[in-house]
């Protein structure tokens, strides 16, 4: 059995109103003019960076570091999250997956032995992002798997892509897709009737996520289910070029396409008897199709048709609802994570979200107040935070609130996002002094650097930037501590770069504008009148990453964290 109670820290005291400030997609790059926090005017930031030494320091944010297979990988906000929140470095979808793979365990599993008992009757349809940018999902594992299926007897098999564009360069999709198709004719080749049925741009098709806007799930259903979609095509290499010579069309928002075969009928609409594999190892964009596919009592959209169906996810992507039921490769198991011991610990907790058109921000407040506050909805980052649950630790302890927001346009047309208003909210639950721990996530430098606009990401900066003045100016005004940091690179940079830094250029000399996330390193920053003035970072932990930082916001509360917990960062002199 686990115990619970946290020992105290020895030398920090209880009882500080502590922020914790997430800017999402912020790492530290070379100053450039492709660096768009080194260009916007971000002066908190700044000044903290350029503060005393030892209240500053980096941290690795991709990579094995957050539990991915290698340090190729950039980092991503479900794994930084994940780290953030847990203390530990669980390893991650991707390397379970691509272990599962190499030793041939997923073809055991019962998943796999599940979806198996369609092969002779049926076809088996993969859903999923077809990139190599191993946030979301893997070509290589598609691949390995579409071979380890057909030599398991899979005879008919559909693949209904979503194409990328955002974890990796725009314009990529036509590659992956003749890499696919490439494959898919080698199988045909051996007698197996494999192609693709259908695709859309991810943002726009299919991966939607935290319920924002069924309307894209939907759009997905219609071809990949029914068959049905606004545009036909004889070849998926086909429909993508063409869809993307359509101007301001990009691989993210290619709008739905069916493959349709010579009489212009569907080639795979999913039907009874059908096997459905949905190939994304990552939960958030994947649940609520995942829902759609099981559950029976669904009203989101009318699914017209509700096939009867063997359906197993890559992962299971929520362990609280055991969504979906079956699933080729277990997740990690991330338990005993900060937020659980601080509620274990009496610590109670109040979150509020503000949800918008594919993105997410969200406030946490955590208070050791004997007062109940009242009780509205989970938050997704609550969901990652918390080791993938999406469930309260403590009902009576926790509440998570959720705030609407704009909704339809892509972030470069308001970069600004709603950063004021949260911090704003923040800034309040700071003042009203009922909280002990305000937790916040400012998301403008990740979303607005995805749309891969450079002008609108400077302005997205700028805006986070101020927000974080709101928020420290009120943990000044409390005498309390902040502790500043990021999830993951993005807005540092904005440009694909080769070996030696230098900006690639396209066949036009255009530069290559990089809509990705990045491999670099991210600030911790600590400070305020509360922290207790021995506080600062330890100089022997060479190589800290986001792991490290939950047992230092354990720390900044009084507490002591556990001992499996990554190391602090913070050490505290006598004097
Ligand atoms: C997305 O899902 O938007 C991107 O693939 C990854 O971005 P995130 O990890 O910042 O959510
Ligand atoms: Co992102």
């Amino acid at each position: 059995a686990t115990a619970w109670t946290l020992p105290d820290h020895p030398k920090l005291p209880k009882g500080k109103t502590v922020a914790v400030v997430v800017l999402d997609g912020w790492g530290e790059a070379n100053p450039d003019e492709y660096n768009c926090i080194h260009v916007a005017q971000t002066p908190v930031m700044d000044s903290l960076k350029n503060g005393a030494p030892e209240k500053w320091r980096l941290v690795k944010a991709h990579g094995t570091a957050v539990g991915l297979p290698s340090d190729d990988d950039m980092g991503n906000s479900e794994v930084g999250h994940n780290a953030l929140g847990a203390g530990r470095i669980f390893a991650q979808g991707a390397k379970l997956v691509d272990s599962a793979l190499a030793s041939g365990k997923i073809y055991d599993g019962e998943g796999f032995n599940y979806i198996k008992e369609s092969f002779e009757n049926g076809t088996l349809h993969l859903i999923g992002l077809l990139s190599d940018g191993g946030v979301h999902s893997r070509l290589d594992q598609v691949q390995l798997l579409l071979k380890g299926a057909s030599e398991r007897g899979a005879k008919r098999i559909r693949v209904h892509i979503l194409t990328d564009g955002r974890d990796v360069l725009d314009g990529s999709s036509i590659g992956f897709v003749e890499t696919l198709e490439n494959d898919l004719s080698q199988l045909r080749e051996k007698g197996i009737d494999a192609q693709i049925a259908s695709g859309g741009g991810r943002m726009y098709v299919t991966m939607d996520r935290y319920e924002n806007d069924w309307g894209v799930v939907k759009r997905g259903w219609d071809a990949q289910v029914l068959g049905e979609a606004p545009h036909k095509f004889k070849s998926a290499v086909e429909a993508v070029k063409t869809l993307r010579a359509v101007p301001d069309t990009n691989d993210q928002y290619l709008p739905p396409f069916v493959i349709v075969d010579e009489s212009g009928n569907a080639v795979g609409p999913i039907v009874d008897g059908d096997a459905v594999v949905t190939f994304n190892f990552r939960a958030d964009r994947m649940v609520m199709l995942a829902k759609a596919l099981e559950y029976a009592d669904f009203d989101k959209f009318d699914r017209v048709r509700v096939p009867k169906i063997r359906y197993a996810g890559m992962l299971q992507y929520d362990g609280e609802l055991l969504l979906p039921k079956r699933y080729l490769v277990s997740p990690p198991e991330i338990e005993r994570t900060s937020g659980e011991y601080l509620v274990k610990n009496g610590v109670r907790t109040f979150a509020c979200r503000q949800v918008t058109h594919s993105f997410y921000m969200f406030i946490i407040f955590v208070l050791i107040h004997e007062h109940r506050s009242e009780t509205v909805k989970f938050g997704h980052v609550t969901f990652f935070w918390n080791g993938n649950r999406s469930g309260y630790f403590d009902e009576s302890k926790e509440e998570y609130v959720e705030v609407p927001s704009d909704s339809g346009i892509t972030f470069n047309v308001k970069p600004k996002m709603k950063a004021v208003e949260i911090a704003e909210k923040a800034r309040d639950a700071i003042l009203s002094g009922k909280f002990d721990q305000v937790r916040v996530n400012l998301p403008n430098g990740d979303m607005v650097g995805h749309t891969g606009d450079i002008e609108a990401t400077v302005v997205a900066c700028k805006a986070a930037d101020e927000a974080v003045k709101i928020i420290l100016d009120a943990v000044e005004q409390v005498g309390g501590i902040y502790l500043v940091t990021a999830d993951h690179g993005n807005a540092e940079d904005m440009v694909k770069r080769n070996k030696a830094g230098k900006p690639l250029l396209d066949k036009s000399g255009a530069i290559q504008i990089l809509t990705s996330h990045t491999l670099q390193p991210v600030p911790v920053a600590i400070g305020g009148p509360g922290l207790h003035p021995g506080v600062k970072f330890r100089s022997d932990i060479e190589t800290p990453g986001l792991a490290n930082v939950a047992a230092t916001v354990m720390n900044l509360h009084g507490f002591e964290a556990p001992a499996d917990y990554e190391p602090t960062l913070i050490e505290v002199a006598d004097n």
